[in-house]
């Protein structure tokens, strides 16, 4: 019998490494014996962020770029490849949304042009920017898994997110064409869409069906899945992990 999931001698970039899902996710990959080359903004605080992992005895790279600095992801790749020769699984999960729920909502005429070009530049531009750049070297080996971090808010309108939501509709999106693109070099591309990941203890709410938060943890095994190996005949898919809240409407009013 074959293993569900196997890693053979695989190379994963992770993207907003130092932040909720990203650390789960490093964490994850590296416990299965992947390498992980890990970025975010600041390459000091990757690092702290990381230790534990790094302790742990996982092999893990921090790194620091800006996702929306092309220049800056090239010379990134360059450090990349110099320290591990290849990467085989990119996970573009730096993202970043107004957290408009605390603000109050926001009308889409009124959103700033520099606001909602900084959310498309991060969300859509550091996918565009990382995939551009990493899979060339996938492609001439025949071999990648990409999964881009979608959003319930990107399959449904979200009121209020106006660029947050239009952001992550394009990833996935652009996740699919990615995923024809690519399906005969042996590179499949797929999304991970979150709803409501606790950033600290997971609160009851009535928001979901399941009735509370879902963990970064829950994220990462989703992402884990489609990162594997043995997840080679899925590709374009988009995969809700959100309780059911995309299901709406919720709680116990049916
Ligand atoms: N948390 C949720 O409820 C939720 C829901 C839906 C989708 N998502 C998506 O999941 C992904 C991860 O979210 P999270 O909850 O871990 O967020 P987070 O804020 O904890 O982590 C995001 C990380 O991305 C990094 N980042 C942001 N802009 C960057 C840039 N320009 N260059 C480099 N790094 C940058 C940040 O420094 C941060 O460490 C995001 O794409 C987010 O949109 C999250």
């Amino acid at each position: 019998m074959t293993d569900i999931i196997s890693f053979a001698d695989r190379v994963a970039l992770v993207t907003g490494a130092a932040g909720n899902i990203g650390r789960a996710v490093v964490r994850m990959l590296a416990g299965h014996g992947v390498k992980v080359a890990a970025t975010d903004f600041d390459r000091a605080k990757t690092e702290a962020v990381l230790a534990g992992v790094v302790g742990a005895g996982g092999v893990v790279r921090c790194y620091g770029a800006d996702v929306t600095d092309r220049a800056q992801v090239e010379s990134l790749y360059r450090a990349v490849m110099a320290d591990f020769g290849k990467v085989d699984i990119l996970i573009n999960n730096a993202g970043v949304w107004e957290n408009r729920d605390v603000i109050g909502c926001k009308r889409f005429e009124t959103v700033k042009p520099e606001e909602w070009r900084r959310i498309f530049a991060i969300n859509v531009g550091g996918v565009m920017n990382f995939s551009q750049v990493f899979l060339p070297q996938m492609a001439t080996r025949g071999y990648g898994r990409i999964i881009n971090l979608g959003s319930i808010a990107g399959e449904v309108g979200k009121p209020g997110y106006l660029d947050y939501s239009g952001a992550k509709a394009a990833v996935i999106r652009i996740t699919q064409v990615m995923a024809m693109e690519n399906a005969k070099r042996g590179i499949t591309v797929n999304s991970v869409s979150p709803g409501m990941v606790a950033a600290g203890p997971v609160k009851k709410t009535t928001g979901t069906w399941i009735g509370r938060e879902g963990t970064a943890d829950e994220m990462a095994r989703a992402i884990f899945f489609f990162a594997a190996d043995e997840s080679g005949f899925i590709t374009g898919a988009d995969l809700p992990v959100d309780g059911g809240r995309i299901l709406g409407p919720h709680g116990d009013d049916m």
